[in-house]
Formats: C-alpha cells, sequence, structure tokens
C-alpha cells in the first residue's frame, strides 16, 4: 500500500516536472518578455554568480580576446556574434545597426550625442564613421558599464572620437554648452530608458541644443516602445518624422526606429 503511494507521487512529480519544462519551453520560444526575462534575470543572474563577472563583462572579454585591435568592424563583429549565439544583451545590433549607419551618414554630424552607451557598441557604429575633427559624446548613468565601454571603444581604436560622460542624461544636457563647449548638435541618438526620451527631448530643445535640420533617432520605437515620445514628435510641426521597421536586436520580434528631423 505505501509503495503505491509513493509510486504515486514520485509520477506525479515526474509528469509535473516534464508539463512544467514543456510549458516553460513554449513560453520561452513563444513571448518576448519572457524569453527576456529568462535571460536577463534567470540565466544571467545564475551565470553572473557562477562566473563572479557580469555579461557586460564576459562581452569585453570576447572583445579582448577575438576582436582585432583598431579595427572597429571586427569589434562589432564580435559583439554580435557574442550576443546572438551566447547571451542576448541590449546593443542596437547589426539589423538596426544598418538603419543607425545610414542616418549617420545623412546626417555627417560634427558633433554628436547619443543618450545610454551601455558597452559602446552604437557608439563605435557612430564613431567610425565621424569625418576627421567630428566628436561623439555618450551619456551612460551606470558606473559598472562606463569602464568596460571606455576599454571596448579603445580596443576599436576610437578613443579620440568619442567622450563618455558619466551620469543621469537630465544633469548632463543642460552642461553641454557650458562644460563641454557643445554649440548645437547635428545628430542625437536616443536609446537610454524609454519613458525619457519625450523629457530628454524637450530638454535638448530647452537647452538650445537643436538647430534647423538637427537629426534625431530613437531605437526601441515598437519594443519596449517609446509613446509619449512619438506622440510628441509627431504631433509637432517642429518635427519631420520617419518610421523605420526593424527587429529588436538578435530577436525576430518587430521593433522600429524613428528618425525626427528638429525644423526649427
Ligand atoms: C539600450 S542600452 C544602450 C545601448 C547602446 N546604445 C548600444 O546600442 O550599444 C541603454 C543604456 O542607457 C542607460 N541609461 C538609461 N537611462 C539613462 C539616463 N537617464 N541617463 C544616462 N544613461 C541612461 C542604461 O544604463 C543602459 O546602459
Amino acid at each position: 500500500m505505501l509503495e503505491n503511494w509513493i509510486l504515486t507521487i514520485l509520477v506525479s512529480v515526474g509528469v509535473g516536472s516534464v508539463l512544467f519544462m514543456v510549458a516553460l519551453f513554449v513560453l520561452l520560444k513563444n513571448n518576448v518578455h519572457a524569453k527576456i526575462f529568462w535571460n536577463e534575470i534567470v540565466l544571467e543572474k545564475i551565470t553572473n554568480f557562477v562566473m563572479d563577472q557580469s555579461k557586460e563583462q564576459r562581452i569585453l572579454n570576447s572583445v579582448s580576446y577575438n576582436a582585432v585591435k583598431g579595427d572597429p568592424e571586427s569589434v562589432l563583429d564580435c559583439i554580435d556574434k557574442y550576443c546572438s549565439q551566447k547571451e542576448w544583451a541590449m546593443n542596437v545590433g547589426d539589423e538596426k545597426g544598418l538603419i543607425l549607419d545610414n542616418v549617420v551618414k545623412e546626417a555627417d554630424p560634427t558633433t554628436a550625442l547619443e543618450l545610454g552607451t551601455y558597452c559602446g557598441y552604437s557608439a563605435i557604429r557612430i564613431a567610425r564613421l565621424l569625418k576627421p575633427k567630428a566628436h561623439l559624446f555618450s551619456i551612460e548613468f551606470n558606473p559598472e558599464f562606463v569602464p568596460i565601454a571606455k576599454e571596448i571603444i579603445e580596443i576599436a581604436g576610437l578613443s579620440d572620437k568619442v567622450t563618455i560622460l558619466e551620469g543621469h542624461a537630465q544633469d548632463i544636457i543642460p552642461q553641454l554648452k557650458s562644460k563641454y563647449d557643445v554649440d548645437t548638435l547635428d545628430f542625437v541618438f536616443l536609446d537610454h530608458w524609454k519613458e525619457r526620451y519625450a523629457p530628454d527631448t524637450i530638454l535638448l530643445e530647452e537647452c538650445g541644443l537643436l538647430r534647423k535640420g538637427s537629426i534625431l533617432l530613437a531605437d526601441n520605437i515598437i519594443y519596449p516602445g517609446a509613446p509619449e515620445f512619438l506622440e510628441y514628435i509627431r504631433n509637432h510641426k517642429r518635427f519631420e518624422c520617419t518610421n523605420y521597421p526593424s527587429h529588436l536586436e538578435y530577436m525576430k520580434v518587430e521593433d522600429a526606429m524613428e528618425k525626427a528631423v528638429y525644423l526649427g
């Protein structure tokens, strides 16, 4: 009698575990939120604990071992490979990166600003296209990411083209003219937390940093989305907007970028 009980419990636990694994597999395959939660919260935290280092340090290690020093393309390839094959990370990525490249070429900026440096991937994409004497300022508030981005940009050979400013975008934007000698911005890449896109765009205008023809490009317009920003730029005649449909970095999930040309 007792053995039957034990057998029933064991079979139930076994069947339950299999059903749970199947449900988890289906959820992770079909739901982008679940996939990112699983990658970023569960897998990443376990790997960080086991390896005693962050994902961003692992990205830096991969670049240090595999990329060719002084060759931005090889650094970008290395990050794209690592993040598509090993660990997902929030770089703009290779697909949307091509849109970014085209808009940077169109803007041909002398002074560019990026909001959200992370590991320096998009900073490298932008900086490698800058003409001589042009400069990119990139703002990042996470003190753990700043030294990693600086090292990756150094490996790409672009340190003289990029200045990373550590702090909150909303605190640094008002200092750009007085402290960093910026007159106006020719190009701005918005890729920090999405709820800051609208207020920081307004701040850029209020601080007199936009001139007629300044080009803004915003990432993640669909995923995770920046509805306040879209509403703001699309409803103001001062901006001329273009949407570029694409996919979330390293995933088959719909996303888009939005370009907004400031008409003054
Ligand atoms: C999506 S990642 C940037 C990815 C990077 N542009 C790339 O494609 O390689 C967003 C980054 O913005 C930073 N961030 C978010 N809100 C910020 C703010 N208000 N000021 C400065 N940095 C911010 C985050 O710490 C994070 O590193």
